[in-house]
Formats: structure tokens, sequence, C-alpha cells
């Protein structure tokens, strides 16, 4: 099959990296380059890195494009469909992998002609320099589709699951979007704030904060139709923080490198959530507001 990956991130270059081993690969990126270069170093670490080298940006390569897999950031979602529909051909699947939630209708609104499908995924990845993604951690990926033309797609799973498994098809993929939500919600603010590592958060002086933070948010997952607890939501945390432990999770990558971070759509996007069902989230709240002064510290700048 032939793939274009929009974005170039950790997680873009990871999928189109293990796609292409399989597949043709093509990326699509924000600068004007031809080609992208970097060395990819597998997660396990007796094994030899590879120099992997893509196509990107011709305009052909994407019209011609059987699937597009978009991972750049929540925030840059609606901004990267309106530069890729041009060039896309109709019918042609788009699957969306980011973390957090709240692109989901616009990009209904912006693709009425192809199936549209959500991914989310824990396989880690990390760019020690601009040439290169090491892959840092295996886990779960879920797609599933978002409009009637993406029930048709269920064997983008399978096919994601040869280049990098497990990946399962979710009928409903706000279930584990949902989840993430969770986990991002929990891990994310808390090593950004700290500038830790996951695995820091596993010592006894988060685990109240965390929580409090868990049972929150299960009562708005509860409310959105995901009935669940914040033991059941602290266990999963715990799971991932211990499975993570080395990682430094993007938004610590990110307020550490002075970028724009996904809060809005993390916690930001729980809260509004939490809004529309009159639930009290204020450790949320309390931490949403301190990721927004550490933006805006350096925004200022
Ligand atoms: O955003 C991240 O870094 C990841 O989603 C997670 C699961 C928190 C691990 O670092």
């Amino acid at each position: 099959m032939r793939f274009t990956v929009v974005g170039a991130g950790a997680i873009g270059r990871l999928w189109g990296y293990k796609l292409s081993l399989q597949h043709q690969v093509h990326f699509w990126t924000r600068s004007q380059i031809q080609k992208l270069t970097f060395s990819f170093h597998p997660v396990e670490p007796e094994t030899t890195s590879q120099t992997a080298c893509f196509p990107a940006n011709q305009q052909e390569l994407l019209q011609h494009s059987d699937c597009v897999l978009i991972t750049v950031k929540a925030f840059q979602v609606q901004q990267a469909i309106l530069d890729i529909r041009p060039f896309l051909r109709p019918g042609a699947p788009v699957v969306i992998m980011h973390n957090g939630m709240g692109s989901q209708d616009s990009a209904l609104a912006q693709l009425p002609d192809n199936p549209v499908i959500y991914a989310t995924t824990a396989q880690a990845a990390f760019r020690p320099t601009e040439q290169e993604l090491k892959h840092t951690g295996l886990g779960q990926t879920w797609m599933g589709a978002l409009n009637d033309a993406g029930t048709h797609h269920e064997h983008l799973a399978e096919l994601f699951d040869q280049a990098l498994a497990p990946c399962q098809w979710h009928s409903d993929i706000y279930n584990p979007l949902w989840q993430k939500l969770a986990i991002n919600c929990s891990i994310n603010p808390l090593t950004a704030i700290h500038q830790c590592r996951n695995g820091e958060l596993a010592h006894d002086k988060y685990s109240e904060e965390l929580a409090t933070i868990c049972n929150e948010v299960a009562q708005v997952t509860s409310a959105e139709g995901y009935p669940t607890s914040g033991n059941e939501l602290k266990a999963l945390t715990d799971k991932v923080i211990k499975a993570t432990s080395n990682n430094f999770s993007s938004m610590n990558q990110d307020i550490c490198q002075k970028r724009t971070t996904e809060i809005d759509y993390i916690t930001g996007y729980l809260i509004a959530r939490a809004k529309a069902h009159r639930i009290e989230v204020p450790a949320n709240t309390r931490l949403w507001q301190q990721i927004k002064q550490l933006e805006q510290k350096y925004n200022d700048q």
C-alpha cells in the first residue's frame, strides 16, 4: 500500500519507518524538504540502527496515497487537513493519531468525502537529535472509525499490527481515547511541572495527587458514557508509569524545549466536558493553570 505520513515528529517517524518495511511511505511536513533522512534506533538495544530515507512533500505521492496517517499535535490537525485536502483522493482513509481529544468534530466536518479513523497509541519514541529517532517503548495501539465510511476500513488495524504490534480495532474508539486521556491528564502535567521522568511519579509523595486527578477524570469519563472508577484509572496510570518509567513525557519535553503543549486538548478538554456535566475538577483545573503559566513565561520572552 502507499502511505503518506503527515508530521515528522517522533510518533510520525516511528510509524512511518515501521510501515515502510512492508509498504511505500512518503512524508508530508511543514518544511519544504524533498527528502527526510534519519537513523532509526530500535527498542531492542542489541539490534543495530538503520538509516531511513523517505520522499517528502510531493503532491503526486499524496494524490496517489491509499491511506494518510496524520500524526501532528492536536492543535495542528485542522491546519494539516487544510494543507493536504486539495491533494487528497476522495475515499482515501485518513487515520488521525495524537494525544488528547477535541479535534474530532472539526476533522469530520473538514473531511466529508473520506473515511475518518482515529487512533491512540502507547508506543513511545524520542528524537535525541533532528537526525535520529529512538523507539523507547512498546505499547498498545487502538484504532476505530469516526464516520460510517471509516467502518469499512477495519483491515487497517491488521496492517498496522503487522507493522508495529499490538494494534487492534475498537468498535467505539472514544472508549480507548478516554482511557488515554486519563493517563495523559495524570502523567503529562505533573512530569512537565516537576521536570521529571514518568517513573518518578511512582514515588509515594505523588500518590494522593494522582488519586485525586484520577477520581475527577473518572467522574467525567463516566458522565460521558464510559463508566469507570478513580481506582481503575489510578491502576491504569500506575501501570503506564511503570512501563514508561525511563521516559520523559511529551509535555515534559514540550515545556523543556519551550514549545506549545497539548494541555488544552488533554486537561483543557477534560475541564470543558466537566463543565458540560456540571462536575467540579479543581485538581485538574490547577494543573491546567500551572501549565498555561509555564507556557506564558516563554511566550512572553
Ligand atoms: O504523552 C506521552 O508522553 C505519552 O502519551 C505517555 C503515555 C504519557 C508516556 O510518556
